[in-house]
């Protein structure tokens, strides 16, 4: 079973760029075309959040005629740049999503792997925090499925990463819910988004990775007194290669054109 991580697309209302420098609805119908071409194609793709860019109707409007074009099932999250009324509405058919409060979910249809998602965006801030409701709630879903290779997936990371700009909207209670996580031995990865950048370690006994943006990628900049950009580096998403006998392999998978392919291995 083959799980792409789609990320941050940023998408704006058509014709409009995103912090007016960079084509991020382009970028996004280009990721799309990326899984497309993958042999095989995935068989689920994951949204980690800020499909738009200011939370805007229209440009969850425009988001939707991108995803018009995806052949392949998706599930989604907010990030800390949607808006969970207008999130919820563009949704509405996503019969997953529940009707009311935050958007967790487990997903059991897909395949080998569950996918539980916990949404752990507070609305109009920009970090991420989650409660004791959260807490139990995931405790629940993992208890109730503890055989099932499990993907949790989540907006803003909880720890930090050492780039001190990203830091300050990080996922609070890390802690407490590396707790939680450790009691299930079946969570295969947390899978996060926000950060714009591909980073992993080990959490929680498990293995916790973030994904790049399909748009731009914040600056890697580890000094404490750094100060916040982006770039645009190769956009890339990841994907999620489970086989049994493994485990579960992460690729990065960087979208565009590049020289090649050459002879040799
Ligand atoms: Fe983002």
């Amino acid at each position: 079973m083959l799980i792409a991580q789609l990320s941050d697309p940023h998408v704006r209302p058509d014709g409009v760029l995103y912090q007016d420098v960079v084509d991020s609805n382009a970028m996004f119908a280009a990721a799309i075309a990326h899984l497309h071409a993958l042999d095989p194609q995935p068989d689920l793709v994951l949204l980690s959040g800020d499909l738009v860019d200011k939370g805007e109707a229209a440009e969850y409007a425009n988001l939707r005629k991108l995803l018009d074009r995806l052949a392949i099932p998706a599930l989604v999250i907010p990030g800390n740049h949607d808006d969970r009324d207008n999130f919820r509405q563009a949704f509405r058919d996503h019969a997953y999503l529940p009707a009311s409060g935050p958007m967790h979910y487990a997903a059991g249809r897909h395949g080998d792997i569950l996918i539980v998602a916990l949404d752990v965006t507070l609305p109009g801030l920009h970090h991420g925090e989650i409660d004791e409701d959260s807490m139990l709630w995931l405790d629940g879903a993992l208890s109730a499925e503890p055989q099932r290779p499990t993907i949790l997936m989540m907006h803003q990371p909880p720890f930090d990463c050492g780039v001190p700009y990203l830091d300050l909207y990080h996922c609070r209670n890390g802690a407490r819910l590396a707790e939680v996580i450790a009691r299930h031995r079946q969570v295969e990865r947390v899978v996060c988004g926000h950060v714009h950048r591909f980073m992993q370690l080990r959490f929680a006994g498990t293995v916790l990775c973030t994904a790049p943006s399909t748009t731009t990628a914040i600056a890697l900049r580890l000094s404490p007194d750094a100060k916040p950009a982006s770039h645009l580096e190769p956009p890339a998403c990841l994907l999620h290669h489970w086989r049994p006998e493994v485990g579960l392999v992460t690729h990065l998978s960087q979208i565009g054109s590049f020289p090649g392919p050459y002879p040799f291995a």
